[in-house]
């Protein structure tokens, strides 16, 4: 099947899928993996557009609010997440939506069959006219991310994920990188916006990172950098404070692509906890354990949640 989105010059095929389609199920994946590379455009047009603007008249997005915990929200965020809701609630009238921007604090998740959507990821970049953002979007059942949806508008590439059938870019099939060594490993070390956040443990990790690693960077789109480990331009990604949404698809992605995907501890993420921290990696057990144990040095406590509810926020 083709699909044609965010470029027209660009064909996002399915029929790259590496195993067999097993039944319903997976026919009804594929569709709304098509509905979602949609919905992922929609919003990325937005962004393209308002990104052409700023740059012309060399402003910075004059609608941006920063709340108490530093997490900025401009009318493009609420755009872009309207745009995805609309569409996805048009096609699909009895999924349930987590989206970032229509959450309010407190309300419990439903994840059975639920859209989880970060309709811009990378506000501050955004805001500051640093071309680096994402649109993210994957879909569960019962928990479980099923597909993943990762969208770069500024450089025109869809990262895109299915259960057990793989992860590509712009219909090429990707892999994560053969990287064997922390020290022949380029990593990033994310950092929440949050005021008061966990920053010892996180300036330990990034001194760690600094020390034992080939490079260290910070793109400040979680979603975008897990998609980067998925692509092995990453060889590890790790962060606290991330939310459902920063994380969802970029987690099935690196699964897909044969890399893991554990909180700090090594303990599995849980999309219903409304914060945990995240590391990715090729798989390779000497960089994901040595990121592993690194992250544990921190003194970073197991009970991420409770942890996070007292420490951070
Ligand atoms: C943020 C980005 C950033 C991460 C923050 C997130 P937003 O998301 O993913 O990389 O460090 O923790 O909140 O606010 O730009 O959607
Ligand atoms: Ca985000
Ligand atoms: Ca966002």
């Amino acid at each position: 099947m083709m699909m044609t989105a965010l470029n027209p010059q660009i064909t996002y095929n399915v029929d790259f899928l590496s195993s067999p389609m097993q039944g319903a199920e997976d026919a009804d994946l594929v569709k709304r993996l098509q509905v979602a590379i949609e919905a992922g455009t929609l919003a990325s047009k937005l962004i393209q557009e308002a990104f052409k603007k700023q740059r012309v008249g060399g402003q910075p997005e004059s609608t941006a609010k920063e709340s108490d915990d530093r997490d900025l929200l401009t009318q493009l965020d609420v755009a872009c997440d309207d745009a995805i809701r609309c569409f996805l609630k048009q096609k699909f009238p009895d999924d349930f939506q987590l989206t970032e921007e229509s959450y309010q604090e407190g309300w419990p998740f439903t994840l059975e069959s639920t859209w989880v959507v970060d309709p811009l990821d990378g506000t501050r970049n955004f805001v500051h006219g640093f071309p680096c953002c994402a649109v993210s979007i994957a879909y569960l059942v019962h928990g479980k991310p099923k597909l993943a949806v990762v969208i770069d508008p500024l450089h025109d590439e869809v990262f895109y994920a299915l259960k057990n059938h793989g992860a590509f870019l712009n219909g090429q099939p990707i892999t994560t990188s053969p990287v064997p060594q922390l020290s022949d490993a380029l990593v990033s070390v994310g950092f929440p916006n949050a005021a008061g956040g966990m920053f010892r443990e996180e300036s330990d990790l990034f001194l760690f990172a600094v020390q034992r690693a080939n490079g260290v960077r910070r793109l400040g789109v979680a979603a975008l950098e897990m998609a980067y480990v998925a692509a092995g331009r990453l060889d590890s990604f790790c962060q606290l404070g991330l939310s459902p949404w920063d994380v969802a698809a970029g987690y099935l992605l690196v699964q897909e692509a044969g890399g893991l995907a554990t909180q700090w501890h090594g303990e599995p993420v849980s999309f219903a906890d409304r914060r945990f921290s995240v590391l990715a990696s090729n798989g390779l057990p000497s960089i994901h354990w040595a990121m592993q144990e690194a992250c544990q040095l921190t003194g970073v406590p197991q009970r991420t949640r409770r942890a996070y509810s007292r420490l951070v926020f």
